[in-house]
């Protein structure tokens, strides 16, 4: 591909400040390659949101749709309700564009700190394959019988063979490239329904592929493995809801969630690229966010999106050297290293690049 169309939804609190990072490495890594970027600014997120009451009008979902790509930064603040915004914004974007894989590399970088004693960046390099359009997440059949003392609500989670099977088959599929096991995560002891389709699926699935070792956790001990057994895991594949829990966990293993980028993805690779952190409004404005997150994710982008993993790997290696110099933002700051601010941090890969 020589021409990204690429749509930028920076939304809320520091992700404006994130995404101009990630434009400027994503301008600096394509000018070399020959690719020319053309992008469109979409304005969601708490400011529309208190401005027009509008959340995710048609006409920008239609538009969203004929990009090849979306950035986002983050979406969400203190002064709109919670649960408008992500079930106005974030989540029909991601059931809409049939976001069915949403993919959250853990990897903990070399001269990071982690917070568990002992673990090395052998110990920490996972991805997890979290289901992206279904689960509890779809909001349907729930009843909120409200405002007695005999209150009743409900939340129905939907799991599909359908949906289920392709998230598994793409778990495995990536193990294939990268240490040859997956790890089922669910409650399958308690979530009977649900956990007798993921199981059966993960098994029928997993003959199809011999080569690939498998290991199945309850999610509870999943979370406890992932802090005292990290290199335990390769590919996690996990429903929406503890794909959620599982990746905010996995990330505090890499030393801070301004290290995780992230991928929804649906079937044919095009897909939307985020940091996995929020808006964060109590550093918004300070100009102190770390950008690494969504330089990766810009680097998955070119990975997923627009099969370009040369350029990939050269922005992930530009990471690692700025990281590798000591240039650590607030976040991630630790004894003798330097602290810089977001556009510094974003300067420095550029540098590097
Ligand atoms: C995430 C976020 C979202 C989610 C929220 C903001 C709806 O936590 O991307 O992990 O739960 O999926
Ligand atoms: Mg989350």
């Amino acid at each position: 591909m020589t021409q990204l169309n690429l749509a930028v939804i920076a939304g809320d609190g520091i992700g404006t400040e994130v995404v101009a990072e990630g434009l400027k490495v994503l301008e600096a890594v394509s000018a070399s390659a020959g690719l020319t970027i053309s992008t469109t600014d979409y304005d969601l997120g708490a400011r529309r949101y208190n401005a027009t009451g509008e959340t995710l009008p048609a006409s920008v979902l239609a538009e969203l749709r004929g990009q090849d790509a979306i950035l986002l930064g983050a979406i969400g603040d203190p002064s709109v309700p919670p649960g408008v915004l992500e079930r106005g914004v974030l989540l029909p974007l991601r059931f809409e564009l049939d976001h069915h894989v949403n993919l959250r590399p853990v990897k903990l970088f070399p001269g990071v700190s982690t917070p568990l004693a002992g673990k090395t960046p052998a110990d920490i390099d996972m991805v997890v394959c979290r289901e992206g359009t279904e689960g509890p997440y779809v909001g349907s059949g729930g009843t909120l019988r409200g405002g007695t003392a005999h209150e009743v609500a409900t939340e129905e989670s939907l799991n599909t063979r359908f949906g289920v099977e392709r998230i598994v088959r793409d778990a495995f599929a990536r193990a294939e490239g990268r240490r040859g096991k997956v790890t089922l995560v669910h409650k399958t002891n308690v979530l009977v329904h649900a956990g007798s389709l993921w199981q059966r699926t993960f098994t029928e699935v997993a003959a199809e592929h011999p080569a690939v070792s498998t290991d199945y956790c309850h999610v509870d001990a999943a979370s406890m493995f992932f802090l005292t057994q990290p290199e335990r895991f390769d590919v996690v594949v996990t429903d929406n809801l503890f794909g959620d829990m599982l990746s905010d966990v996995a990330a505090m293993l890499t030393g801070s969630l301004g290290m995780l980028p992230s991928a929804s993805l649906d079937e044919r690779g095009k897909g939307m690229y985020e940091p996995i952190h929020g808006s964060a409004p109590d550093i918004a404005g300070k100009g102190v966010a770390n950008p690494l997150a969504t330089i990766l994710s810009v680097a998955m982008m070119l990975r997923y999106s627009l099969s370009e993993p040369a350029m990939a790997d050269r922005i992930q290696d530009a990471v690692d050297k700025v990281l590798d110099r000591g240039l650590r933002t607030p976040d991630i700051m630790s004894e003798g290293m330097t602290e810089v601010n977001c556009e510094a941090m974003g300067d420095a890969v550029v540098a590097a690049l």
